[in-house]
């Protein structure tokens, strides 16, 4: 079931007139001359459809808290930061069918009486700014953004902004300051962007995936998708693979997939590399649990993991995970888990803006603790010291970039102590690659 990447292959549908051909902009003609803005988030409500930015909040819930009573303008930004590591699908879409995000963006600025909208993108990733700039252009020169789009008497201007070059500015409130111009720190919550927002207005920020489903919801019905995939997770989603498997790559999944087949079947990641063993997976990009073999596999006592948000979460943080942005990373039998560890914790400490001193000094303290065990020069207790760590910037810092930078190494240490501790007693022992994946170190 192909939602998002049906048309990628087909010839020309970078361009405006091949996107057209192949049923493009159908969303657009039916949603502003046959439905009325509430209509619409009834139907992304009915849809099912959850953020897949990481947070997996349903996003016809969020477009219905949006204020449209206030007589301020309404924004719609579409979060196309996508700095996670291990996450590389939104790119993916932009670069290879720009139009399906700019149609959704149409149609769902339509839904929340938006006028003026934006997509904020990842700085360093000027060719989709090029690529994006392009499709607008030729939007605007069909009629399908600018004043009266299609004699329907509704105004749209839709801009690029280049992001300010830090995974920070990806967390929606950094996102907006570094929109309006300012250093990209997280804002105390609430009040929530859908009542201030960018410049003080209402405002709903949604990811690149979310977006680019919103018009096959329409041209399809809401009930049509929450037909699809699995209980409360909906419809399909873009799962970007990486690390040691095969076929590394995007793809799309119908939600309710088994971990195990996405792993081992040819159509997606076609098994672990040169023949070694699955050790472990993390599933939803670097800021979410690892999960060991054991908790994947089905077993005599346990049934498959799906891909799902409810299947990967099942057990909460002691033996489940979260689906997260879908940067899907795995981890051969071969790989250390301690190195990866210190290498994810090295980025959050690059990345923390320093405002809460909590994930500041801790994510800092962590690496270099994590550094010190890597290296063959740490200390038992310092098993124990990096979960005391962890648990102190947990729940305690303004933005959620603070769980991210805990949770891997409280999940690492409580599924794979022996090998921090093996890295203690005899550090030689230890004779581990380092993962290639992708990583997203703002300079
Ligand atoms: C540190 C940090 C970085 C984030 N980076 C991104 C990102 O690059 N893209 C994204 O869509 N969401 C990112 N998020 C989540 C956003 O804050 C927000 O939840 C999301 O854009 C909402 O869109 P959705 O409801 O469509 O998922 C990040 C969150 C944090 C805490």
């Amino acid at each position: 079931m192909k939602i998002l990447l049906e048309h990628i292959d087909k010839p020309g549908i970078q361009s405006i007139d091949g996107y057209i051909k192949n049923g493009g902009y159908r969303s657009v003609e039916k949603a502003l001359k046959q439905l009325s803005p509430d209509q619409l988030v009834e139907e992304v409500k009915t849809s099912g459809l959850r953020g897949r930015g990481g947070a997996g909040f349903p996003t016809g819930m969020k477009w219905s808290f949006l204020d449209k009573k206030s007589d301020k303008p309404k924004y719609l930004v579409c979060n196309a930061d996508e700095s996670e590591p291990g996450t590389f699908k939104d790119r993916y879409l932009m670069e290879h069918i720009p139009h399906l995000l700019i149609e959704g963006m149409i149609v769902s600025s339509f839904a929340l009486t938006a006028k003026t909208s934006y997509i904020y993108v990842r700085g360093e990733m000027m060719y989709i700014i090029r690529i994006l700039e392009k499709a607008i252009a030729e939007a605007y020169a069909k009629g399908y953004l600018g004043k009266n789009i299609l004699g329907s008497g509704y105004d749209l201007d839709l801009y690029v902004q280049a992001g300010g070059g830090a995974y920070i500015c990806g967390e929606e409130t950094a996102l907006l300051e570094s929109l309006e111009g300012k250093r990209g720190n997280p804002r105390n919550k609430p009040p929530f962007p859908a009542v201030w927002g960018l410049y003080g207005c209402p405002t709903v920020v949604n990811n690149v995936e979310t977006i680019a489903a919103v018009p096959w919801i329409v041209n399809n019905g809401g009930a049509a998708y929450a037909g699809i995939g699995i209980g409360k997770s909906t419809g399909t989603k873009l799962i970007s693979a990486c690390g040691n498997i095969n076929k590394p790559g995007v793809y799309e999944i119908e939600l309710g997939l088994p971990v195990e087949e996405f792993i081992y079947s040819e159509t997606y990641c076609g098994g672990i590399a040169n023949g070694r063993e699955l050790k472990a997976v993390v599933a939803g990009g670097s800021s979410v649990p690892i999960l060991p073999k054991n908790l994947i596999l089905k077993t005599a006592n346990q049934d498959a993991r799906l891909m799902s948000y409810e299947s990967l979460s099942d057990g909460g943080f002691i033996s489940g995970t979260m689906l997260g942005s879908g940067g899907f990373i795995v981890f051969d039998d071969q790989s250390c888990i301690v190195r990866n560890l210190w290498n994810f914790t090295r980025f959050y400490h690059h990345e923390s803006c320093g405002q809460c001193s909590p994930c500041r000094e801790g994510t800092g303290w962590m690496e270099k603790v994590l550094h010190r065990i890597e290296h063959g020069h740490g200390k038992l207790t310092d098993i124990d010291l990096l979960v005391d760590v962890a648990k102190k910037i947990e729940g305690k810092t303004i933005c959620p970039l603070g769980e991210a930078a805990a949770w891997p190494v409280a999940s690492a240490i409580r599924h794979f102590r022996d090998e921090f501790e093996a890295h203690v007693r005899n550090p030689e022992s230890c004779n581990a690659r380092h993962l290639h994946f992708e990583t997203a170190m703002s300079h």
